[in-house]
């Protein structure tokens, strides 16, 4: 157990209020020419440290089943894997718009159940939108009309890895292009709030985005969407594998981390760790009271700490 407190004495910047980004604020950024930036989160401290920064989106992203549970693929996340994250996510963020994504199956079968899953992300988990893969037309019409704000997810779809043979780049001819423009108007129409474009030349990416009055949020999509999202392990180091080509690691948390344990454990096998400083102390008083039997060498485990306590019990 942890006796550390998240909170601390000093008020942290979450104590002055700042107005929530919702999905239509996300909107007003594209006409305001604002950027939009994104990043998944999983768990409370990382999507506090995320939101503190000012990051306007945090998606529970189903990538969870990748970099948290070290699964080969997406395919196998559950809905109650997925609301467990997104309610630690949800009790961490203040300002940022929080979106579960939606894990593969729970809105493949008939819009009834897609309906009913994304309903459990808005009501069990806090979510405030949710994210669904695919032309999901009519699933994303259904729930802008359940209130259910939704973002779109386009291109490069990880849910559909199989029906790719891989994680390819998407939208490389023009025929494809045009596929994937229509699929993203029709998105738009049906209510989505924004549509993530992931795996896609940079060209398709500018064009859709231009097509659209609703914001485009890339990922491995080029500069010209309206804001970017990256994977919050890519972008820190800690995948554990060569970065794909979009990816821009801004730290080093495997080499912090790493080197961070290790001289936590030489510290221990050296009697480093905990220092009298970092250790509990009974009362002056009680010490005194203390009948000891010094003599008793058997039971003395570490000699020169029981001479060093004999010391200060004298000295008490
Ligand atoms: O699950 C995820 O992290 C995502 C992002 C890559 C957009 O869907």
């Amino acid at each position: 157990m942890s006796l550390t407190q998240f909170s601390t004495a000093r008020p942290s910047p979450r104590a002055i209020p700042v107005p929530k980004v919702t999905v239509p604020a996300l909107g007003d950024m594209k006409r305001q020419g604002k950027p939009i930036s994104a990043l998944t989160a999983y768990d409370y401290a990382t999507a506090r440290l995320v939101d503190e920064a000012g990051v306007d989106m945090i998606l529970v992203g189903d990538s969870l089943a990748m970099v948290v549970l070290g699964q080969e693929n997406t395919l196998a996340v559950t809905v109650d894997e997925m609301l467990h994250h997104t309610r630690a996510v949800r009790r961490a963020v203040h300002r940022a718009l929080v979106v579960a994504d939606m894990p593969f199956g729970s809105y493949h079968g008939t819009i009834a159940e897609g309906l009913a899953n994304a309903v459990r992300f808005m009501k069990e988990a806090g979510a405030e939108a949710v994210k669904i893969e695919g032309p999901r037309v009519e699933l994303v019409r259904a729930l802008t009309q359940a209130e259910i704000p939704v973002i779109g997810h386009l291109g490069l779809t990880p849910q559909s890895v199989h029906r790719m043979g891989g994680y390819r780049v998407q939208g490389r001819s023009t025929e494809a292009m045009r596929e994937l423009e229509t699929d993203a108007v029709a998105l738009a129409a049906a209510g989505a709030g924004a549509i993530v474009l992931e795996g896609i030349p940079r060209e398709a990416a500018a064009q859709i985005t231009a097509a659209l009055s609703i914001p485009t949020i890339g990922i491995g999509a080029g500069p010209d969407c309206d804001g970017q999202i990256l994977v919050f392990h890519d972008l820190v180091n800690m995948t554990f594998a060569p970065p794909a080509k979009f990816v821009r690691r801004y730290a080093d948390a495997a080499e912090l981390f790493r080197g961070a344990v290790e001289h936590y454990r030489e510290d221990v096998e050296h009697r480093a760790f905990p220092s009298d400083a970092e250790s509990y102390h009974l009362p002056k008083s009680a010490i005194k009271a203390m009948q000891v039997d010094f003599a008793d060498d058997d039971a003395i485990v570490n000699r020169d700490a029981w001479d060093e306590l004999s010391q200060e019990l004298k000295q008490a």
